[in-house]
């Protein structure tokens, strides 16, 4: 029986709970959370007697082996590095870390231990359409990648950012729109094209004036380490409630995939253009655990293989170093728009 504590016990975590609920020989046994009341909620509803608001004494718990760090991104570093110094596997939702240092200790305190599974949260990796776009550009059905462009909006009102003190704030959040809603695309762009070198970006605060001390929109360009370059524009202040486009284009194919759907494939050849239709054809699957419909089904299967990954002494498909790549990027985004869009070199953990 692998025995799991979960630290931070706000929207995300019962996506966690129910996620390894669908475990078999797996059991959340203890919770912890600043804050009683939403403790006592999630543990009266699941059944889960041991509860500490120090996440500490769940550290100090004999019986826990994996933990969950479900808190805002100020304090993943802490805990997750804490986590590990106290011998428990460890999964950390997004963004791994607030700013640069964050990830710097939290990649070193992984290195540290590699007798246990360190992994970032970026569900939808996990997602089989996702899995399958990745398999259908690394075997070449688009040919050489030339160019992409990922277009997200959504709409995030002031009442969002004031629901939770971190929210909206560069001290809690660590940003805006990069660092909690769009870097789920930008993971995406890296589980499917690789790493970034270098980013030129610039954002602002279009409809969130002093209520939020950072950006609700991002505009920027990257240059990937396969030698194509791509765009990227992010806003929470769109009448679209949840819209992400992804464009790009093979010298053998190019894709429009619009929210998960392909809206059209063009290529010389039809045969080509029917084989990509069919592969990404078909429903997105479901798990039935809570959360909003945009966190997809993918927590349950990356939670499933980071319970894999311990019992096979395996490592796991998002390791800290690669997922810290990800907040990275957003990282450089940001040092490029302090400095008024001068291109900024990502630091890619190995
Ligand atoms: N993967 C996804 O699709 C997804 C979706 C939503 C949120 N998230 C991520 O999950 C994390 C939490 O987001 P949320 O929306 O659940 O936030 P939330 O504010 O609802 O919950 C966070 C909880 O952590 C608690 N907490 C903070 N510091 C703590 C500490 N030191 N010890 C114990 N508890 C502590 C808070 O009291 C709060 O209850 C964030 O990193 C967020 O980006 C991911």
């Amino acid at each position: 029986m692998i025995k799991v504590g979960i630290i931070g016990c706000g929207v995300i975590a019962p996506t966690h709970i129910e996620g390894y609920r669908l475990l078999p020989g797996v059991e959340v046994v203890h919770l912890s959370d600043l804050k009683p009341d939403r403790m006592a909620e999630k543990g009266d509803k699941y059944g889960i007697a041991k509860r500490s608001c120090d996440y500490r004494e769940l550290l100090s718990d004999p019986e826990v082996q994996l933990v969950s760090v479900c808190t805002d991104h100020a304090s993943h570093a802490r805990i997750a590095a804490d986590a590990l110094e106290s011998g428990k596997h460890v999964v950390c939702e997004k963004s791994l870390g607030r700013v640069q240092e964050d990830l710097d200790m939290m990649v070193a305190a992984a290195a540290k231990h590699p007798e246990l599974v360190a992994s970032g949260i970026f569900q939808h990796r996990f997602e089989a359409r996702n899995i399958r776009m990745k398999k259908l550009i690394s075997e070449g059905a688009f040919g050489r990648i030339l160019m992409l462009g990922l277009y997200f909006r959504c709409l995030r009102a002031n009442d969002y950012y004031l629901k939770d003190e971190w929210r909206g704030t560069r001290e809690g959040e660590g940003g805006g729109i990069l660092i909690n809603q769009a870097i789920h695309y930008l993971d995406q762009l890296r589980f499917l094209f690789g790493n970034v070198t270098s980013v030129s970006a610039r954002t602002a605060n279009m409809t969130h004036q002093g209520v939020i001390d950072v950006e609700d929109t991002a505009v920027f360009t990257l240059a990937f380490e396969g030698g194509f370059c791509g765009t990227v524009a992010a806003t929470s202040s769109s009448r679209e409630p949840w819209n992400c486009s992804l464009f790009f284009d093979g010298d053998l194919a190019a894709l429009n995939y619009v929210n998960e759907t392909c809206e059209k494939i063009s290529a010389a050849d039809p045969a080509r253009e029917e084989m990509i239709r069919r592969t990404l054809a078909g429903e997105r699957e479901e798990t039935g655990i809570a959360g909003k419909s945009y966190y997809g089904s993918g927590h349950a299967a990356q939670l499933a293989d980071v319970v894999e990954a311990i019992r096979e002494k395996r490592p796991c498909g998002v390791t800290f170093a690669d997922a810290a790549n990800t907040s990275s990027l957003v990282m450089a985004a940001y040092a490029s728009a302090e400095a008024d869009g001068a291109p900024v070199p990502v630091k890619n953990y190995r």
